[in-house]
């Protein structure tokens, strides 16, 4: 069974909606998923998973100052994530606001860290975006992606 941490940053609730229909998604497909808000994450746990996904609003442009902060202290299991899964959703005021850009940030951070992060080819390419408060398709998509995250976690494990 693969392990999954779905850890968010959440002020007025959309990116935790967010976060707990990932976990619905990842839960369903047989994962054994933690979700907690960023605060109750200690980077150093962050190697005790198969799959981390990450939630944000979109702060200017980018993420929370409060989800960077996660990112910036798993400096020290630098090359210890290697081949792990990981994946991002977030959250923004506007289309057009910066929600994929904010996305893309987290998934430059997994990148660096070595990580697989799954590309999306029939939904948010990037991992579910919301503009506002998450409508059904954005719940769908998070949902999907807490599934895939679940069957590619399987398949690095075999
Ligand atoms: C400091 C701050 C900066 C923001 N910057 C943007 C932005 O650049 N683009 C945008 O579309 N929304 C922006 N927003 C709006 C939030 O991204 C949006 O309301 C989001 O859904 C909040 O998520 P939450 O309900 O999980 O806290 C900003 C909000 C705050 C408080």
């Amino acid at each position: 069974m693969s392990s999954v941490l779905v850890t968010y940053y959440s002020r007025t609730g959309n990116t935790k909606e967010m976060a707990e229909h990932v976990a619905k998604g990842a839960e369903q497909a047989g994962g054994d998923v933690k979700l907690a808000s960023v605060d109750r994450v200690d980077a150093s746990e962050l190697a005790g998973y198969d799959a981390i996904i990450v939630g944000s609003p979109t702060y200017y442009g980018s993420m929370a100052a409060e989800v960077k902060e996660l990112i910036d202290k798993s400096v020290q299991l630098h090359g210890k994530l290697t081949d792990r899964v990981g994946a991002a959703f977030a959250s923004s005021a506007h289309v057009g606001g910066g929600n994929e850009t904010t996305a893309l940030d987290l998934i430059h951070a997994f990148l660096i860290h070595g990580m697989v992060v799954p590309g999306i080819h029939d939904g948010d390419h990037y991992g579910p975006v919301s503009v506002g408060e998450p409508d059904s398709r954005v719940r769908k998509q998070c949902e999907q992606l807490g599934d895939r995250v679940v069957e590619l976690a399987a398949k690095l494990a075999q």
